[in-house]
């Protein structure tokens, strides 16, 4: 109440900054119908949260002028895991984070500059959403940081518009996404499952792919959920779901980085017990009996050189959440 008054009173600038955690994607099936008349594909899209992570650090500061008289409402810096990785983040108003602090302040009416840091593990481009999760994450942080108070539900409608993948990370751990993706239904997920993925150089842009799907598969049928996924995920039997983990975008990913085919066999040389690209890739993702099966992929994924680098992971884990503020 004390600092309220000296802050109406001009005589403190009030820091505040929320630092929110989001994990990563791997789609465990993704079927993907012909395009529609606004040019996205029909999808049946089973994604699966796994404990890689982005944070992303919200500040402002409440002093400060309001953006509209002088400073840009967003400033963007980015760090990460890769140097190489964090070059290719955009810092302008085109990356995902910054418009949706833009969509958070144009629905709430908050106007006082923030500055989105960025630091990241989810790779690129790389088909685990995570430009998708970091607007996700700073969606969480301003309406935290603004006092803007919108709720799930109205996060969920600002997700929808920013992208097909920036639902999901609000909410975690295992759903089943229909029309673009943004239409979500959680699903049963029992136990942990163990993961190995195969980051790349470079990365792959999702138009690119689905424009490449379009040319070799003019015939795609209406997608349908795989029966036999949901029922392995539920029994949380490792084995089955490894056979059922399918992905209609690995033939177009495939068709524009050949070289994958290499990483998918040494991860199933290696003993996975499923292999695919996730997403529009160009990551590969290994899926383990166990912890040991996990370490042993990594270590001949790597060692083949069928790819930059491996990291391991879990699934599936909670979605986005604040983890420090102030
Ligand atoms: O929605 P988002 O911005 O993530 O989509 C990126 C691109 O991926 C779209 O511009 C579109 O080319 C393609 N896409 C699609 N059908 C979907 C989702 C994405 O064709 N359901």
């Amino acid at each position: 109440l004390v600092e309220c008054f000296l802050y109406d009173l001009g005589l403190v600038t009030a820091m505040t900054t929320v630092t929110v955690r989001v994990p990563a994607k791997v789609n465990l099936q993704l079927a993907v119908g012909p395009p529609r008349a606004d040019g996205f594909h029909g999808l049946v899209n089973v994604f699966h949260a796994v404990s890689l992570y982005d944070e992303v650090t919200v500040t402002t500061d409440l002093g400060a002028e309001p953006h509209a008289q002088r400073r840009p409402l967003v400033t963007l810096s980015v760090a990460g895991d890769s140097a190489e990785h964090a070059a290719r983040v955009p810092l302008d108003g085109s990356n995902l984070a910054a418009r949706a602090a833009h969509l958070v302040a144009r629905r709430s009416g908050a106007s006082h500059p923030v500055r989105i840091h960025l630091d990241k593990a989810i790779p690129v481009a790389g088909g685990m959403a995570g430009g998708s999760a970091d607007a996700a994450a700073a969606l969480v942080a301003c309406d935290a940081l603004w006092g803007a108070g919108l709720g799930r539900a109205a996060l969920m409608e600002l997700g929808a518009e920013l992208g097909s993948d920036v639902c999901f990370p609000l909410l975690g751990a295992t759903a089943v996404g229909t029309g673009r993706g943004e239409r979500l239904d959680p699903l049963d997920c029992r136990g942990r499952f163990h993961w190995v993925f195969a980051l790349a150089d470079g990365g792959l842009p999702t138009g690119s792919v689905f424009a490449e799907y379009d040319r070799i598969r003019p015939d795609a049928p209406d997608p349908a959920l795989d029966p036999a996924l949901v029922r392995a995920l539920a029994e949380g039997d490792a084995r089955a779901l490894g056979a059922a983990l399918g992905n209609d975008l690995e033939p177009a990913a495939l068709s524009l980085r050949p070289g994958l085919r290499h990483t998918l066999d040494a991860g199933r040389g290696a003993g996975a017990l499923g292999a695919i690209v996730s997403g529009s890739g160009p990551t590969c993702a290994f899926l383990a009996a166990d912890e040991g099966a996990a370490e042993k992929i990594a270590a001949v994924v790597a060692a083949s050189g069928a790819c930059a680098r491996t990291v391991r992971a879990h699934g599936e884990v909670p979605g986005a959440a604040i983890v420090a503020g102030h």
